[in-house]
């Protein structure tokens, strides 16, 4: 008489264990998700409709959407791949300059990957306190290529702990960096990958990447690189798969 309650007890437990294994999406992830849209929508003059998965319905599943991922087991948003979002012109030339606010950034703590490559943005909204993304302590993989960021943005990136690779080609950063940018740079210790191609340094920014205790690529290409190298700083690199022109 037992065995068939007990039985019926372990379905329901394996029932609620497998919809809570599959995670809805955090609410305040989901409600960051469609600010962001509502920003995007409002400071860009895309004409395609813009990100049309995200929509605001109850219950909506957002790890569902495009361009988003989130991790099976905690259900936070992990990955943000925002590259081109208005997917019509490849080129910088044809997309209007603007400026991203940033604070949206912030709901998402758990980040690991953030494409924000391929958009036209000159820079961050708002005041310099508010622009800092050290709250994403375990953002792994930065992409900001293809736009128009100057080397102020360093200085939203220097207290990122487990940074990895960060592509920041094709921009409009120069040297000199001033002490609190070049700080920040220094401060990637585990900054293995970076590509600082089509810039405008010149090669003191070697002295700054020199130290850098962990850096395996390094892309400079296509930056105002003139006469012998610096003779200290750059013993250190592997070169692997470094070119510098
Ligand atoms: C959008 O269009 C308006 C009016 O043509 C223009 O003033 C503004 O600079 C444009 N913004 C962007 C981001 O291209
Ligand atoms: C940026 O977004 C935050 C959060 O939504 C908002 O409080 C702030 O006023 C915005 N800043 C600017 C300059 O638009
Ligand atoms: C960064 O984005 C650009 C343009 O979307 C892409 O071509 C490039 O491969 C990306 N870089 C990395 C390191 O994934
Ligand atoms: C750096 O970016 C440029 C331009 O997108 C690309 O051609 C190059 O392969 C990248 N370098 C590395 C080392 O990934």
């Amino acid at each position: 008489m037992v065995w068939p309650l007990v039985k019926s007890l372990l379905w329901a437990l394996l029932l609620f264990v497998q919809i809570h294994e599959h995670r809805a999406c955090i609410e305040e992830e989901r409600t960051g998700l469609l600010e962001l849209k509502a920003f995007l929508k409002s400071h860009t003059n895309y004409t395609k409709p813009l990100l049309p998965t995200w929509v605001y319905e109850t219950q909506d599943e957002c790890c569902s959407w495009e361009r988003v991922n989130c991790s099976p087991t905690t259900g936070h948003v992990i990955n943000l791949m925002l590259s081109n979002i208005n997917e019509e012109q490849t080129s910088t030339d044809y997309k209007g300059t603007w400026f991203l606010n940033v604070s949206l950034l912030h709901p998402f703590k758990e980040l690991r990957i953030l494409d924000i490559s391929d958009n036209g943005i000159s820079g961050w909204l708002g005041n310099e306190e508010s622009n800092c993304l050290s709250k994403m302590s375990k953002l792994a993989h930065l992409n900001f290529s293809w736009n128009y960021f100057d080397k102020e943005i360093l200085r939203s990136l220097g207290a990122l702990p487990v940074l990895k690779s960060l592509d920041l080609c094709h921009n409009d950063m120069e040297g000199p960096l001033s002490s609190l940018e070049s700080n920040c740079l220094s401060k990637m210790s585990k900054l293995a990958h970076l590509n600082l191609s089509w810039n405008n340094f010149d090669k003191e920014i070697l002295r700054i990447l020199g130290a850098l205790p962990v850096l395996k690529s390094l892309d400079l290409s296509y930056n105002q690189m003139e006469g012998p190298l610096p003779s200290h700083g750059m013993c250190k690199f592997k070169f692997s798969s470094s070119r510098i022109l």
